[in-house]
């Protein structure tokens, strides 16, 4: 890609390496436990070498995946901190979402709708790694109410994940300019303007 001196680092290559490990992880994951969630998704095992490797793979991708995402959340958990312009930012949410954009308060490196989802991806995380240890029977065998509880709600947590995991991805790609961000590790100064004018101030110094 044809790349601007003059254009803004958004993400080391030690951060987007992270951020891809779990994005990876998490995908593989989705698609090996839904197959265990339903018949109909059975077919998902032919891509891990069928049923019981699908099986035996699966909490292993979830230790990589829970492992990096430690390391991810660490990295960036400062800069998720919510401030009072990150609520006034999402009661007028329902205008950025209209494409009325112009006059949002402005922002730091995060939005208050990807700190909230950050948050949300914490919560989410911490929900389905520690179930999914306790239900982990090739390794220990705890009481089958306390299995039958944490398979319930590693369900749920991992319902809530795909579902915010959706919204990320939906969010990148319509926000023009942000997918290149985490593949490049850069942005453009017209972008950094326009989203996020608290930080593009901050790295530029410019107080335009
Ligand atoms: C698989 C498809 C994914 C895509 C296309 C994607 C895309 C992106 C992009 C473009 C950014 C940069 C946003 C910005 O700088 O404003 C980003 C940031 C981030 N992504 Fe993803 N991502 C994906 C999966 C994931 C997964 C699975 C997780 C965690 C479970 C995750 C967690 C994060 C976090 C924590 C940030 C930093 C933003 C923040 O701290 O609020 N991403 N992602």
């Amino acid at each position: 890609m044809q790349r601007n001196p003059r254009d803004l680092v958004r993400y080391t290559a030690s951060e987007r390496a992270n951020h891809w490990i779990v994005g990876i992880c998490f995908i593989l994951l989705a698609l090996s436990g839904l197959a265990f969630f339903h018949p109909a998704f059975f077919w998902l095992t032919n891509l891990f070498g069928g049923g019981p490797w699908t099986r035996i793979l699966h909490p292993y991708v979830g230790v990589v995946m829970g492992l990096f995402f430690v390391i991810m959340a660490c990295r960036f958990a400062k800069l998720n901190v919510v401030e009072s312009r990150d609520i006034e930012w999402l009661k007028n949410v329902n205008k950025m979402i209209d494409g009325d954009d112009h006059d949002m308060p402005e922002q730091g490196k995060y939005n208050g709708g990807q700190k909230l989802l950050f948050w949300g991806l914490v919560i989410g995380m911490l929900l389905i790694v520690i179930t999914g240890f306790v239900m982990w029977r090739a390794w220990w065998t705890l009481p089958v109410n306390v299995v039958r509880a944490a398979t319930l709600v590693h369900a749920v947590a991992a319902v809530w994940m795909i579902g915010l995991i959706i919204l990320h991805v939906y969010a990148a790609i319509w926000t023009r300019g942000t997918i290149r961000a985490m593949l490049y590790g850069t942005v453009t100064r017209a972008w950094a303007k326009q989203h996020h004018r608290g930080w593009y101030r901050k790295v530029t110094g410019d107080n335009d």
